[in-house]
């Protein structure tokens, strides 16, 4: 309504650029979650602004800047890498304004500002349970491959620590995360023949990845492929072919989630979207927009420290399953599911068998 006070979310999210497929997921849900929500919480009107960061951390810390001075939004959101996250959290605790981290899953980025709450994951939430899922199963030497920065060098140092706790050998490769050329390291993992490879690549790298995989011909070598979900993200997952088929992932959503709800989010995502199948990150930024909305409404419009107070704790039933905000380290609660790729009604999916409940991030639940 007019003279209504306006609440404006700043979204920063790759829009262009090798990750704008994060970009493209989260903006998508967002909009989506507005259009069945409505624009009014709190006696408030919502308003989202989109802001386009290539993915490059300067250009971020610039937006978030302007965004919360120029535009004075109530909260900064999006983040789809963890650099992305880490530059912009000092503003945020500067500012008193919320940041909700939709997308970047490194541990650590909560613990960066007090004014961070985050709707995605971290990888060792995601990891453990594939360590776990691993040595049950006959997998007794293990070669990771993961992109060299923070999620990569988290899912390594999780599978690692609790898969050779359980007796099981690794070896580590890190493969750089700009322009990577996967075929050096597939040859070494060649020639090493493990049991199965473990592989962490950020939403979209996945592709580039299998297809390498297939040109080394290790999908002939009898080398099983697990990893965290991110390689077999939905949004490129049925382009991949049959080489993906058997692939075992640990991870918290799937498009393929039995569920009421997640039937209900598929189906009207994909009608707003021309068929994009939504993944992990449409669910991390539709969930991320559901938090703001009930936080308001907890602190009947309030912005800053109340806000964020406001949504520790919160507990919904999300597309992929319950979730709930823990208010000592403001991650997500959540459960971490096992899945194989399959081929249903013609299309590849992470078909999920079985269900690890209310996963905690390890690294903070440790200390
Ligand atoms: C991050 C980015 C991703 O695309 C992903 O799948 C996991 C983690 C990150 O940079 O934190």
């Amino acid at each position: 309504a007019s003279g209504q006070e306006v609440v404006k979310i700043g979204l920063i999210l790759p829009m262009t650029g090798p990750f704008a497929s994060t970009g493209r997921q989260i903006e998508a849900a967002a909009k989506l979650y507005m259009r069945q929500n409505g624009d009014t919480v709190a006696g408030k009107t919502i308003q989202l602004i989109v802001k386009d960061d290539t993915g490059v951390a300067d250009i971020t810390k610039r937006l978030a800047q302007e965004l919360i001075v120029n535009e004075k939004v109530g909260v900064i959101a999006g983040f789809g890498l963890t650099p992305l996250a880490l530059a912009s959290a000092p503003l945020a605790t500067q500012a008193k304004v919320p940041a909700v981290v939709m997308a970047a899953a490194t541990a650590t980025i909560t613990e960066a500002s007090p004014y961070i709450v985050r709707t995605s994951f971290t990888l060792p939430q995601a990891t453990v349970p594939m360590a776990n899922w691993a040595s049950e199963n006959g997998i007794k030497k293990v070669v990771t491959l993961v992109s060299d920065y923070g999620p990569g060098i988290d899912a390594e140092k999780a599978f690692t620590g609790a898969f050779s706790a359980k007796g099981g050998q690794v070896e580590n490769l890190r493969v750089p995360l700009a322009n990577p050329d996967f075929s050096p390291f597939l040859q070494k993992v060649a020639d090493a023949k493990p049991d199965a490879l473990f592989v962490f690549v950020p939403s979209g790298v996945g592709a580039q990845f299998m297809k390498q995989f297939v040109e080394r011909g290790l999908d002939k070598s009898g080398i099983k492929l697990i990893g965290p979900g991110d390689v077999t993200d939905d949004d490129i997952l049925n382009g991949m072919g049959d080489v993906a088929l058997g692939a075992i992932t640990t991870q918290h959503y799937s498009a393929a989630h039995d569920s009421p709800e997640n039937k209900a989010f598929v189906e009207a995502f994909k009608k707003a979207n021309n068929g994009m199948r939504p993944n992990f990150m449409a669910v991390g930024g539709y969930d991320g927009m559901h938090l703001i909305y009930e936080g308001l409404k907890k602190s009947n419009g309030a912005g800053g420290e109340a806000l964020v107070n406001a949504m520790k704790g919160l507990s919904w039933t999300s597309p992929r399953g319950p979730v709930s905000i823990d208010p000592q380290t403001r991650d997500i609660v959540q459960n971490i599911y096992v899945r194989r790729v399959e081929r249903v009604n013609g299309e590849l999916y992470n078909v999920e068998f079985a269900t690890i409940p209310n996963v905690k991030d390890p690294v903070k639940a440790a200390k």
